[in-house]
């Protein structure tokens, strides 16, 4: 149904916001391999709802714009900016986060690589390109370097130049490879 009625947003024409955008819906989607039901506004975004709501502050806001990949989570394992997706948009989806990548207080190998290879210096960019190189790896099993490079092209890194990234995620094929 469209919005004809009068609002209260400063714009022009038809609004694309309607008053209700803001009302809580009922959101069920599963977390780090928990099922999460939860109440939320219709516009929350699911960076919001895993940082807030969840208390999941392993995901950093960077821009907010969907620029540095700082919020980079997998939704169905595919990395996805959060900050650019609504919560209610992850309704019946399974979410993973830098919380679900450790097992039973040990490390996932590829984090455990990342640190073997020096590639975490302030730790910012981390999570998100922690998520990023799962989603490679889960579907590439060894990947060249070329194709790490493209893969984390969307997460910002500050710090180290991406040459000891690209290394971790060579480390963590291995890793992963001999397990
Ligand atoms: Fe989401 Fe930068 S905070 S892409
Ligand atoms: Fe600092 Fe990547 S380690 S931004």
């Amino acid at each position: 149904m469209s919005q004809t009625s009068a609002c209260s947003h400063k714009h022009h024409g038809e609004c694309a916001r309607p008053e209700t955008f803001g009302s809580p819906v009922h959101i069920s989607l599963t977390v780090n391999g928990k099922a999460v039901e939860a109440d939320a506004p219709a516009d929350l975004l699911l960076l919001d709802f895993l940082r807030e709501n969840l208390g999941l502050t392993g995901t950093k806001r960077g821009c907010g714009e969907g620029d540095c990949g700082a919020c980079t989570v997998l939704v169905n394992g595919q990395p996805v900016t959060s900050c650019m997706m609504l919560a209610a948009q992850a309704q019946d989806k399974e979410v993973l986060t830098v919380e679900g990548l450790s097992q039973g207080g040990k490390l996932h190998p590829i984090q455990e690589a990342f640190l073997d290879a020096g590639a975490v210096q302030c730790g910012f960019c981390t999570p998100g390109m922690l998520l990023a190189a799962k989603a490679l790896l889960d579907t590439n099993p060894n990947p060249t370097r070329d194709e790490i490079l493209a893969q984390v092209a969307g997460n910002l890194c500050r710090c180290t130049g991406y040459a000891k990234i690209v290394d971790a995620v060579k480390l963590a094929a291995r890793k992963m490879t001999v397990l």
